[in-house]
C-alpha cells in the first residue's frame, strides 16, 4: 500500500541554495518539484511581454490573473511555460531578477499566485498527478508560512550573507572573485530587503526547521534537509 502524500515546504533568501537543494532532495524523495519564485519570475516575464509598468499594480493583477501559466514539476528537468512559450532561460535574465519584487510586492499577485501554488501542490497529492500521488517539495519565501502553513515538513534554509552572495556571484559571474561579489551584491541584498516588506523569511516561524548551509556543499546540504524530513516525517 503506498505511503500518505509528504509535502515539504522550503523557505529561505536568494543565495540560500533552495532551488538546487529542493530539486535533489525532491529527486532523492521522488517528489515532485515545484519553484514557486519561477512563477513571480514567469508573471514578470509576462507583464513586461505586454509592455506594461509594474508599478501599475491594477493593470499588473489583471495581466497575471489572465496569465496561461504551466508549471512542469519534474525535479530533473523542471519547466516554465507561458501560453505555448517556453521561459525557463527568459525568467533567469539579470532584467528580470532586477524587476521581479515589483511583482512579487503586489498583493494582488500573491493572492492570485498563491491560489495556483496551493492547487499545484494539492495535484501532486492525487494519484494521476506527476508524482503519482507521493507528493511535492515546494520551494520559496512564503511556503512554511503562507502558502503550506499545514505541510508535513517546513524548513527554513538559511546561509550567512557572505555565503549567500559568493553562490550567487558563481550563479550569474562563474566566479566569486571580489569583483563578482561586489556586482552581485547591491541587487541580492536590495532584492531580498524589498521582499521582506511583504513576506518574512529571515527567521524560521513556530515549528520550521532551520538548516544552515553557510558551511555545507551541495550534497551536504541535501543530506542535512533529507535527515530532516526523515525525522519530522518518520519516512525513510
Ligand atoms: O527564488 P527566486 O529568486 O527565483 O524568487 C524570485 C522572486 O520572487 C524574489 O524576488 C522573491 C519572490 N518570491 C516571493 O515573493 N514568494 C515566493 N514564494 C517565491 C519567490
Amino acid at each position: 500500500e503506498q505511503d500518505a502524500p509528504l509535502v515539504v515546504a522550503i523557505d529561505g533568501p536568494s543565495g540560500s541554495g533552495k532551488s538546487s537543494v529542493s530539486r535533489r532532495a525532491a529527486s532523492r524523495l521522488g517528489l515532485a518539484y515545484l519553484d514557486t519564485g519561477a512563477m513571480y519570475r514567469a508573471a514578470t516575464w509576462w507583464c513586461l511581454d505586454q509592455g506594461l509598468a509594474l508599478d501599475d499594480t491594477d493593470a499588473v493583477a489583471a495581466a497575471v490573473a489572465a496569465m496561461p501559466l504551466s508549471m512542469g514539476v519534474d525535479p530533473q528537468a523542471p519547466t516554465v511555460h507561458v501560453g505555448g512559450t517556453d521561459v525557463g532561460e527568459a525568467i533567469r535574465t539579470t532584467e528580470i531578477s532586477a524587476q521581479v519584487s515589483a511583482v512579487a510586492t503586489n498583493l494582488a499577485v500573491r493572492a492570485e499566485l498563491g491560489r495556483l501554488q496551493r492547487e499545484a501542490i494539492a495535484e501532486q497529492t492525487r494519484p494521476g498527478s506527476f508524482s503519482g500521488g507521493r507528493g511535492v517539495v515546494a520551494e520559496g519565501r512564503d511556503i512554511t508560512t503562507v502558502i503550506a502553513p499545514d505541510a508535513d515538513v517546513r524548513l527554513l534554509l538559511t546561509a550567512s550573507e557572505e555565503a549567500r552572495l559568493a553562490r550567487r556571484a558563481i550563479d550569474v559571474h562563474g566566479s566569486a572573485d571580489a569583483a563578482a561579489v561586489h556586482a552581485t551584491r547591491d541587487q541580492v541584498l536590495r532584492r531580498d530587503a524589498d521582499d521582506s516588506t511583504v513576506v518574512q523569511f529571515h527567521t524560521a516561524a513556530d515549528g520550521v526547521v532551520t538548516v544552515d548551509s553557510s558551511d555545507l556543499d551541495l550534497e551536504q546540504t541535501v543530506d542535512a534537509v533529507l535527515e530532516v524530513v526523515r525525522r519530522v516525517s518518520g519516512r525513510t
